[in-house]
């Protein structure tokens, strides 16, 4: 958040605050600038923390300044890592979003130079260094152009000099920033709900552009310094509560719709520059990778699910055994656990009791335990030996849908990197994989594109009361995955089963014009694609309804098919980060044609912290 105007700049700043709030709050900060000098105030935890703080501390009156709300990604939610921080002079205060890839590399450049880090934080290298250039004589608005063309990475910053009281700047590459455009005062936020009770006019800033806002004027230029040619203002109809779901009826549905660019930002800076793997944050030495000879994976709910999929290409990759237990069941069944087991657990919240209880169990063990996590500094990943954060920012929809698919991917990486240290058995598929996997950002934003045909189909099948899921191999706990969606929400009666069992029992349930989801494998390229195929014609064979998950250009499953879905094509073990998305959004569709409450629904909770 930013503000430049005739208004208390502490007022307008803290009150855009809390409207973004939903977009993280594990800390929160301010920034003014009074009398030539910076006056900063950050808190761990949520704004009332630093509201307390501010009445403790009181900040000068100002007329410009910035702020910000925290989801930590480098560096726990701590006051020190909180933004905004500080240049070492103490004449500039930088606020950002996002991540900075080559944040090392100018942190050890800015220390040679005589800069002491205040913070364990990727933001400090660009606040020290664009501190450093004002410093040497660079104007702020010259600085900032020359900061964003040194970073690599997704970022949106915005920074106050405190020896030029005129101006607000902000550059961006691949995380949002809107300017709100108002008489005498201009707004600056991540979105328009920041500033919506001020101005309904905005322009969105485009890809590496930087924008500079004084009281009268917005100005917007390339990372280059050359005038931006892409401004286009618009006017928000939206009201506050529509603005924070930006525009979408439910949290659930933004998530689902934000599913590209969260895998996008899970694998972000997880890759050399020659394409292989750097995963940093998993502090245990390749000895000790080397030494383990099993995998157990434990989790709750669909994270549960995330770790079903995961287990087949951790396998298939490292060649190490793999369990998947759940984890109010893990340690009540007496595991065989040592030193040399690794337990991954994978959570969303990183407070799911079940989950925590399964960690200490195999600590106690003495088992090495990797959490999968998207909330930086939670119990879990405290708990644990190293952790991976999926960095899908925070997830507000009780059904998961962006923190499921990112814990997939989390869990590949992991698989990757083990594959990687260990020496690998089928080396040219898993550089084919970890390639493949930076294309899976594009690939669900085509499921998205066609997201009309999922619309029309829960109308259809909104009144019916029991659907089947089939698949084999991971198109099993895809399955179950689409199953458990629809029961979170719809209220609907719903089974996951793997197609080949089918017929050993519950094809007995298989009635006329029953819905049944059929994931379809990799046609030529899989040795199940044919066995689903003749799965599907056993349950029509019946009388259901098919509707079928299929590739571009696979045609064999016409004749059976009521419903067709097409999904890119894309290697089998990379197929669950696409056939999940239309799953999602089926379920997410009924239930608001239902009437039920899709981000709240009844009896269950977002984090359960009871066993
Ligand atoms: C709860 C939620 C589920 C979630 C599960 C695991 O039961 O209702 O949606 O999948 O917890 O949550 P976690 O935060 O550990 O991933």
């Amino acid at each position: 958040m930013g503000y430049i105007g005739p208004r208390s700049a502490q007022d307008v700043v803290i009150e855009g605050l809390r409207r973004l709030e939903y977009r993280g709050y594990d800390s929160a900060g301010i920034a003014v600038e009074a009398d030539g000098r910076i006056e900063a105030r950050k808190k761990s935890g949520k704004i009332t923390n630093l509201d307390a703080e501010i009445a403790a501390n009181p900040l000068p009156a100002s007329s410009h300044g910035i702020g910000h709300t925290r989801w930590a990604t480098h560096g726990g939610p701590t006051d020190q890592n909180a933004h905004p921080h500080v240049s070492q002079s103490g004449r500039v205060a930088l606020v950002h979003n996002g991540i900075i890839e080559n944040f090392a590399e100018l942190r050890s450049e800015l220390e040679a130079q005589g800069v002491q880090f205040k913070s364990e934080t990727d933001t400090e290298a660009a606040a020290q260094l664009l501190g450093k250039l004002v410093d040497d004589g660079a104007t702020i608005t010259d600085a900032i152009h020359a900061v964003a063309s040194r970073l690599a990475g997704a970022f949106t910053l915005v920074a106050i000099d405190a020896q030029d009281p005129d101006r607000v700047v902000a550059a961006r590459r691949n995380s949002p920033l809107v300017v709100g455009v108002g008489e005498g005062e201009h707004f600056l936020g991540s979105d328009v709900a920041a500033f919506l009770e001020f101005t309904r006019d905005a322009v969105e800033l485009g890809q590496d552009q930087v924008v500079v806002i004084t009281k009268d004027s917005y100005e917007v230029t390339n990372f280059d310094g050359t005038p931006a040619s892409d401004v286009t203002p618009y006017h928000v109809d939206w009201d506050i509560t529509a603005a924070e779901k930006g525009g979408f009826d439910w949290f659930m549905r933004k998530e689902i719709y934000e599913q590209p660019q969260a895998v996008a930002d899970t694998l972000l800076g997880r890759y050399d520059a020659e394409g292989k793997l750097t995963l940093d944050e998993i502090r245990i030495s390749p000895e000790e990778l080397r030494r383990i000879n099993k995998i157990v994976i434990v989790a709750c709910g669909t994270a549960y699910h995330a770790g079903l999929v995961a287990k087949y290409a951790i396998e298939h990759w490292t060649r190490i055994p793999c369990e998947v237990d759940i984890a109010s069941e893990f340690r009540y069944r007496d595991p065989i656990i040592d030193p040399n087991t690794l337990v991954v657990t994978i959570s969303q919240s990183g407070e799911t009791a079940d989950t925590l209880m399964a960690i200490r169990h195999a600590r106690e063990q003495h088992a090495k335990v990797i959490a999968i996590c998207n909330v930086n500094g939670a119990t879990i990943p405290r708990e644990s030996d190293a952790v991976i954060y999926t960095h899908a920012g925070p997830e507000r929809g009780v059904a998961s849908t962006k923190g499921y698919l990112t814990q997939v991917v989390a869990c590949y990486l992991l698989g990757l990197y083990l594959a990687q240290v260990r020496g690998m058995k089928y080396g040219d598929e898993i550089k084919a994989i970890t390639d493949e996997l930076q294309k899976m950002p594009a690939a669900i934003q085509t499921m998205l594109d066609n997201d009309q045909q999922i619309l029309d189909l829960s109308k259809d099948l909104m009144d019916d009361r029991s659907f089947f899921f089939l698949g084999r191999h991971v198109g099993y706990p895809s399955a179950l995955e689409g199953a458990l969606k629809l029961k979170e929400i719809a209220y609907k009666h719903a089974e996951g089963f793997p197609a080949g069992e089918l017929k050993h029992g519950s094809i007995a349930l298989i009635e006329q014009d029953i819905p049944v989801f059929v994931m379809v494998p990799p046609q030529g390229r899989d040795q199940l694609h044919d066995k689903v195929v003749s799965n599907i014609q056993e349950v029509r064979a019946r009388g259901a309804k098919t509707i079928v998950l299929v590739e571009e250009g696979d045609d064999s499953v016409n004749p059976y098919a009521d419903v067709i879905i097409r999904h890119p094509k894309a290697s089998t073990l990379l197929q669950p980060l696409l056939a999940i998305v239309p799953l999602q959004l089926f379920a997410c569709e009924v239930a608001t044609l239902l009437g039920n409450d899709v981000d709240q629904p009844r009896n269950l909770a977002k984090s359960v912290t009871v066993e």
